[in-house]
C-alpha cells in the first residue's frame, strides 16, 4: 500500500541541549522508519527556543542534520514578548505550555496570556499543552483574540467534548491527540511505571473510549509526542522526567487499527497527512511517499531501532502493519524497514 509522506506535528527531538536523549539525526532516522517524512519540533529545548537567535540557530541545525525536513516551533517565554512579532515571521506556529510538563518553559497568569495571544499573528496556530481547566482558558483567549488555537495531545474526555462543542460553535480550534491516550489507560500506567508516565497523564477507560468516539469528528490530526528520555532518567526515585518515545510505533499501531477495521486507510491519512499540512500551512515534498505492508504480523520490539532511548511502551505488543519503504524527494531513504546510510 502507498501512502503520502507522512507529517508528525508533535516531537521532541532534544537539540540543543539535550542529545544524549535524542538529537536530530537519530531522531530524524526514527522517524522515516515510522513513515514520517516532515517533522514539527517542539522548543523546550536547553536553551528553549524563545528567542529569535536560539530558534535561529536550532533551525539551522535542523536542517543540516535532520535525514528528514523538520521545522521549529517558536517558543513563548513571558520574559521574552519582544521576540514574538520576530518568531512570528519565521516560525510555522507557536507553542505554549501553559501546565507544568518536562522542562522549565511554562507560562503563567492571565495577564502574560493576553499579551502572547494579542502579539501572535492570526494566521499562524497559536499551540498549547493545556490541561484541564487550561482548556477552558485557552478557548476563551482564542475566541476573544480571534486566533487559531490548536490544542495539543488531548487525553480527557471532558477536554475533547469541551473542544468539540466550541468547534461546533465556529471557534478556530484544531487538536491533536497521541497513540499512548489511544491505546493505553492507567491500568497500563501501573503496570508500565516510569516508562508509561507522560503529560497528559493516562487516561481511564472511558478517556479512552471518548477520544476514539471523537476520532473521526472532532480530532484534526495524530501526533506522537515522541518524548524520549534515557532509561537511567527514567529509573530516578526522585525526578523521573514524564514522556515516552513514538516516532516509531506511531504508524505501526494505527495501521493495526486499521485492519482491526477500527478506522479507516483514508481516515489515517487525514490524520498524518492532509490536516496536518493544511493547519500548518506546510510545503509540498515532491516525489515523495511510503510504502507499508498492511496485513505483516509481528510483535514490537523490545528496543525501538533508531530513537537514542532504545525503549518503549508498547514493545511486545502485536502489530499488522508495517513500514517497509519510504522515498524522499525521489531517493529511497528506507528499504526492508531500515533507514538507508544511517551509520
Ligand atoms: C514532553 C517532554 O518530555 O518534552 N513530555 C511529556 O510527558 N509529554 C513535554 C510535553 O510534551 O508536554
Ligand atoms: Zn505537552
Ligand atoms: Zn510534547
Ligand atoms: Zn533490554
Amino acid at each position: 500500500m502507498i501512502l503520502p509522506g507522512l507529517v508528525d506535528i508533535h516531537v521532541h527531538l532534544r537539540t540543543p541541549g539535550g542529545e544524549h536523549k535524542e538529537d536530530f539525526r537519530t531522531g530524524s532516522a526514527a522517524a522515516l522508519a515510522g513513515g514520517f517524512t516532515m517533522l514539527l519540533a517542539m522548543p523546550n529545548t536547553q536553551p528553549p527556543l524563545v528567542t529569535l537567535e536560539s530558534w535561529h540557530s536550532a533551525q539551522t541545525r535542523a536542517q543540516n542534520e535532520s535525514l528528514c525536513d523538520v521545522f521549529l516551533y517558536a517558543g513563548a517565554s513571558a520574559e521574552k514578548l519582544n521576540e514574538l512579532p520576530a518568531l512570528a515571521n519565521e516560525a510555522p506556529a507557536l507553542k505554549i505550555y501553559m501546565d507544568q510538563t518536562y522542562g522549565p518553559l511554562r507560562v503563567r497568569g492571565l495577564e502574560n496570556l493576553i499579551r502572547i495571544f494579542a502579539s501572535w499573528p492570526a494566521s499562524k496556530p497559536i499551540c498549547v499543552h493545556a490541561e484541564g481547566e487550561s482548556v477552558a482558558l485557552a478557548l476563551g483567549l482564542a475566541a476573544t483574540y480571534n486566533k487559531h488555537l490548536h490544542v495539543c495531545h488531548v487525553a480527557r474526555k471532558s477536554e475533547i467534548e469541551l473542544i468539540a462543542k466550541a468547534k461546533a460553535g465556529g471557534l478556530p480550534v484544531t487538536c491533536e491527540v497521541t497513540p499512548h491516550h489511544l491505546f493505553l489507560t492507567q491500568a497500563d500506567a501501573a503496570r508500565l511505571g516510569p516508562y508509561g508516565d507522560m503529560r497528559p497523564t493516562l487516561g481511564t477507560p472511558e478517556d479512552q473510549q471518548a477520544l476514539w468516539q471523537h476520532l473521526i469528528t472532532t480530532i484534526d490530526c495524530i501526533a506522537s509526542d515522541h518524548a524520549p528520555h534515557t532509561r537511567d532518567e527514567k529509573e530516578l526515585i526522585d525526578g523521573s522526567p514524564p514522556g515516552v518515545p513514538g516516532l516509531e510505533s506511531t504508524l505501526p499501531l494505527m495501521l493495526t487499527a486499521a485492519a482491526q477495521g477500527r478506522i479507516t486507510y483514508a481516515r489515517l491519512v487525514e490524520l498524518l497527512y492532509t490536516n496536518p499540512r493544511r493547519i500548518f500551512n506546510l510545503p509540498e515534498q515532491a516525489d515523495t511517499f511510503i510504502e507499508v505492508d498492511p496485513l505483516a504480523k509481528y510483535t514490537f520490539p523490545e528496543h525501538p531501532l533508531y530513537t537514542k532511548c532504545a525503549w518503549s511502551p508498547f514493545s511486545g505488543m502485536p502489530m499488522t502493519g508495517k513500514v517497509q519503504r519510504v522515498v524522499l524527494r525521489g531517493q529511497e531513504v528506507v528499504r526492508d524497514g531500515l533507514v538507508l546510510n544511517f551509520r
